[in-house]
């Protein structure tokens, strides 16, 4: 069965100190939680101290983004070999946040994500439509199209390393979260894209997380649907106890 994947995504919130504190008292909060994966994803700046202080805890870290390199004249990147080596185990890739502000487009999340795997990390890749997309009636289209321009060229042996989080880009950070009918359907649709690309088993296999303004009020209904495998949460993953409460589903 498909082991739930809660994942906080701290985007630039949270200094090195301030990260070092959260994790300290998560850990704590946390350690009896062993049913569920558990990932904080802090800023890069933060990654290798928040790696040490969580190093014999059940709680997993990530990073927000990794080069398609591993090193090179890339100036203000870092690289998933760098990632590796620092103890990270997760790759956020592919955030509505870096399609509409730093560039990443289906092409590049895919090298991004073929680097990621060559270097033993694994991938969260983010997908997810517009309000203007979903009101002209092209989910399905803009989910389809980026799920086969991130997967361009994976094979099937890869796909256990990568875990899908659909994020409606009008439910992130507005406060308005699909109902947990409207997220399924896209987690339904998204499974199915993978059942053609790959297989039916891989698919069943797949974990999909739904991100986008999930709260300790709306996580129970939301992981009670058929194909939401976990969450992807950002204003909810900063406060110890949202955050605690959302892992407790
Ligand atoms: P919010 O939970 O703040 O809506 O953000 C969701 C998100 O972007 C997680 O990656």
């Amino acid at each position: 069965m498909r082991k739930p994947i809660i994942a906080g995504n701290w985007k630039m919130y949270k200094t090195p100190k301030e990260s070092l504190e959260f994790v300290r008292q998560l850990r704590d909060k946390l350690k009896d939680m062993k049913d569920r994966e558990i990932v904080v994803c802090p800023t890069a700046l933060s990654a290798a101290a928040v790696v040490e202080t969580l190093r014999f805890s059940n709680i997993q870290v990530g990073c927000q983004d990794a080069h398609w390199e591993n090193e090179g004249a890339y100036t203000g990147n870092i690289s998933p070999a760098m990632f590796k080596e620092s103890g990270v185990h997760y790759v956020i890739l592919g955030h509505s946040e870096r399609r509409q502000f730093d560039n990443d487009t289906d092409a590049r999340i895919n090298a991004k994500l073929k680097n990621v795997l060559r270097n033993s990390l694994k991938a969260i890749v983010c997908v997810g439509e517009t309000l203007s997309e979903r009101e002209a009636g092209k989910t399905e289209n803009v989910v389809e199209t980026q799920v086969n321009g991130c997967f361009e060229g994976i094979g099937l042996g890869d796909l256990a390393e990568i875990v899908v989080a659909y994020e409606p880009v009008w439910a992130i950070g507005t406060g308005k979260t699909a109902t947990p009918e409207q997220a399924n359907e896209v987690h339904a649709f998204i499974r199915g894209l993978i059942a053609k690309r790959f297989n039916d088993d891989a698919a069943a296999n797949l974990r999909i997380q739904y991100g986008g303004s999930v709260k300790p009020e709306n996580i129970k209904q939301l992981m009670a649907q058929a194909d939401i495998d976990g969450a992807l949460v950002g204003g909810a993953s900063l406060k110890i106890d949202s955050f605690t409460a959302i892992v407790q589903f």
